[in-house]
């Protein structure tokens, strides 16, 4: 077979289908080669020698054995010993499930116990090591991938072993804390039970998890991660790998965000404070609309929002209103920003708006708002107030009929006098355009309960029904992409099933650096190995 020049044995085994199991190997971390269960035959001048694949780079005319005798006894031999001290836990692991510890021992081991001396006990059970992090220290099989990930990524440097052969174990340093930003990445790549998060730890056995392909809205950079879920409940959000973009990370604050998306909800439609239905209320602000001029009503577009939601609102504008009404202010204050992923600017779609041609900031716009110009104002997806009750008045203050569509209780939908439930990006499909111009794609994780409560595309597709303006007749969200990128010149021959799961670039200027900078790229890459 061939391989790139530079790829070591176990991923050119993975590459061609041939398995190796491996075990202290991550292809994003620099090789550590401790564990030994990926040991090989190569042949050479002095016949056939044992060797790890991990760390041993293909040469021309390399002859590798996987599976001979002496191969497989080596590769069961290294299992045996990563679990002669390890505790018969799993039942009541939270690994269990996705530990490849046990996983190995399903697939290469199923030996005899053949201790005949009692188990060395590393102590230290549920130790709190960090704002995230438990430590779980008789599990831990010394890997090292969590110390490479902290001394390679966040460069914090918090954790070591220290002692020495059988006594070895690991550990933070004395008055440090596991406490970077990236933290919780550990205790996905610990590949057994001994780094767990605090935050799910014990809430949910792991193969009872649906898991949803999605994009992190927590700030420009959209990293890749599913969203787990059962029976309408998010429990996790996960790094999913995008070789191109975050690998397999995720910052602490997107990772943890998994709450804010199903708390403080506006759960029905409400008119002044009756609630109402969505038909009740569409047929509402349908009859206050058609009461205006149209340069009597604006919207407040969003870089929270998807390409689909505000592709229809600046449709209806531009069909039923003015559209020069329509602005989309990037208001939110900035947030920390670092060499690995996360970014300052804390919007997942504002190249969106860019691509779109949405105004970020309009002196006309704010101008006209001020002196009492716009009768009715509809904003989407916006807080950009947070809960600064003045400054929400001030802008609102003269506006008649303030209509909110959000999923979010906010000083905004309090001030309004119709409000939509929207959905948060967990409950709907649609697509960001990151601030690197790579337009991805995020899938619906939960139906909510009240089938009022919509997409905001869907519902504004509604009104415009209401209204009687053609070429709003969709069903879902993929239509209104299609229908989108036909318009749109960089979406142009795209569909909405057709982006690849990591997305796409765009011909679009890029709005920040790409992520990892000064992070030496790892040579292993070639995309099976079990990450
Ligand atoms: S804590 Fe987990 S990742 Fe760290 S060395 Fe131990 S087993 Fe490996
Ligand atoms: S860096 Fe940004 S997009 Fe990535 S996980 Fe963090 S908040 Fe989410
Ligand atoms: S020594 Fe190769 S995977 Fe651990």
């Amino acid at each position: 077979m061939e391989v790139p020049d530079g790829t070591n044995v176990l991923e050119a085994a993975l590459s061609n289908d041939v398995p190796l199991e491996h075990f202290c190997y991550h292809r994003y971390l620099p090789v550590a080669g401790n564990c030994r269960t990926c040991m090989v035959e190569i042949e050479g001048p002095k016949g056939a020698m044992l060797t790890i694949g991990c760390n041993t780079k293909v040469a021309e005319g390399m002859v590798i054995h996987t599976d001979t005798p002496k191969a497989k006894a080596a590769q069961k031999n290294a299992l045996e010993m990563l679990l002669l001290d390890h505790p018969l836990d799993c039942p009541i692991c939270d690994k269990a499930g996705e530990c490849k510890l046990q996983n190995q021992y399903m697939e290469y081991g199923l030996y005899d116990f053949r201790r005949g001396v009692p188990r060395y006990f590393k102590g230290g059970k549920d130790e709190d090591i960090g704002e995230h992090v438990i430590l779980d220290q008789e599990r831990c099989v010394l890997c090292t991938r969590c110390i490479r990930f902290v001394d390679e990524l966040p460069k914090t440097s918090e954790l070591g072993i220290v002692n020495r052969g059988h006594e070895s174990k690991i550990t933070i340093f004395p008055g440090a804390r596991l406490d970077n930003a990236y933290s919780g990445n550990v205790t996905d790549i610990c590949p057994v039970g001994a780094l767990t998060l605090k935050e799910f730890r014990f809430k949910q056995r792991v193969w009872f998890l649906k898991k949803t392909e999605s994009v992190c809205p927590g700030c420009a950079r959209g990293c890749n991660i599913t969203v787990e879920h059962n029976r309408g409940r998010v429990y996790r959000f996960m790094p999913r790998e995008s070789a191109e973009l975050n690998k397999t990370w995720i910052c602490d604050e997107g990772r943890f965000s998994f709450n804010y998306y199903q708390e403080n909800r506006v759960e029905e439609v409400r008119v002044g404070s009756s609630p109402k239905t969505l038909k009740e209320g569409m047929e509402q602000l349908a009859g206050i609309l058609s009461g205006l001029d149209k340069e009597e009503v604006a919207a407040i577009a969003s870089p929270w929002a998807s390409l689909e939601d505000n592709f229809i609102l600046k449709k209806l504008f531009e069909k039923k209103f003015n559209v020069k009404n329509l602005v989309a202010p990037l208001w939110a204050k900035k947030g920390d920003t670092d060499h690995l992923l996360k970014l300052a600017e804390k919007y997942p779609n504002e190249q969106g708006l860019n691509l779109l041609g949405i105004p970020t900031d309009s002196k006309d716009f704010w101008d006209k708002m001020e002196k009492g110009a716009f009768k009715a104002v509809i904003v989407m997806s916006q807080n950009p107030f947070g809960q600064d009750e003045g400054r929400a008045r001030k802008t609102y203050g003269k506006v008649k009929t303030l209509v909110v569509l959000s999923a979010h209780k906010t000083k905004t939908v309090e001030q309004a006098s119709l409000v939509f439930p929207a959905r948060p990006f967990t409950e709907k499909s649609g697509t960001f355009v990151n601030a690197t111009s790579r337009l991805q794609r995020f899938r619906q994780a939960i139906e909510p309960e009240n089938p009022d409560i919509v997409e905001s595309s869907l519902g504004l597709c509604r009104l415009a029904k209401v209204l009687m303006v053609e070429g709003f007749e969709f069903e879902d969200t993929p239509s209104i992409f299609n229908a989108m990128a036909k318009e749109v010149e960089v979406l142009k021959g795209l569909t909405f099933h057709s982006i690849p799961p990591t997305g796409k670039v765009l011909d679009l200027n890029p709005i920040a650096p790409e992520p990892f900078q000064g992070v030496k790229a790892q040579p292993n890459v070639l995309g099976k190995a079990k990450a």
